[in-house]
């Protein structure tokens, strides 16, 4: 890792760590950083798929600071044991729309998602579908792993229709859609509720946020 990425607040926890198991890749850290820093010491409430040893909750406990409320989902059952008074783990599928709909119904305010779940392109798809509009307004949805997009055991090919890539690729298009839709046609969250999409090597980030419809203007005096 280097000097950079070792100055990162979660990179020194992942690199001190000898609690409990974190799996995540190296070059995580710094997008997180990125993205979640504004939430550090705001109590933000964090929704992450995929549990496994716990680790990674204590890093984002530690990260975000005492007043955060986590919320850990996991398939497998051995996951509650790391319930604590700041974490609430639930058990179940994340490719279940009615388990995250009970998901919505039990936690009205989630500020930030992270996907680190099966990867498999059902779950990333399904999860985006039934818990990115339930995110408030101004959050974070992340979805890691996203290279299981170009293998065949998660379901994945390059640009074979379906894989979450492909999804993701579109939602481009929506970003866009005030310049091409047809006059009338309602638009969706992807085009009046998103700030932006950023693409990194694996990892795809979602900032909602309501937007207006875009205008353009200009200042100041032409000069030919
Ligand atoms: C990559 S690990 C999570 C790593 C953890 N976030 C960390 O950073 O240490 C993936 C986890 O997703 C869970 N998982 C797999 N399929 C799932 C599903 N359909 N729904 C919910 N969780 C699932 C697995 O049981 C496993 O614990």
């Amino acid at each position: 890792m280097s000097a950079e990425a070792r100055a990162n607040p979660l990179a020194q926890f992942f690199l001190r760590n000898q609690g409990r198991l974190i799996h995540k890749w190296q070059h995580y850290f710094e997008i997180y950083h990125r993205h979640l820093e504004r939430f550090r010491s705001r109590s933000p409430v964090l929704l992450e798929i995929g549990v496994l040893q716990g680790g990674s909750l204590k890093m984002w406990r530690d990260y975000f600071g005492e007043g955060v409320k986590i919320i850990g989902v996991d398939i497998d059952p051995r996951c509650r044991q790391f319930e604590d008074d700041a974490t609430t783990i639930l058990i179940g599928d994340q490719a279940d729309p009615a388990f995250l709909g009970e998901i919505r119904a039990r936690f009205p305010h989630i500020d930030i998602i992270i996907d680190d779940g099966g990867h498999t392109m059902l779950q990333q798809i399904t999860s985006l579908g039934e818990l990115f509009p339930h995110l408030q307004p101004r959050g974070v949805y992340i979805c890691e792993d996203v290279h299981t997009a170009y293998l065949d055991e998660w379901g994945g090919g390059l640009r074979r229709p379906g894989t979450f890539i492909e999804f993701s690729k579109a939602l481009i298009d929506a970003l866009h859609a005030w310049y091409f839709a047809p006059a009338g046609e309602e638009l969706d969250l992807y085009t009046t509720g998103t700030f932006g999409l950023s693409f990194y090597d694996s990892m795809v980030v979602i900032e909602k946020r309501p937007i207006e419809v875009p205008r353009v203007s200009a200042t100041g005096k032409a000069v030919y």
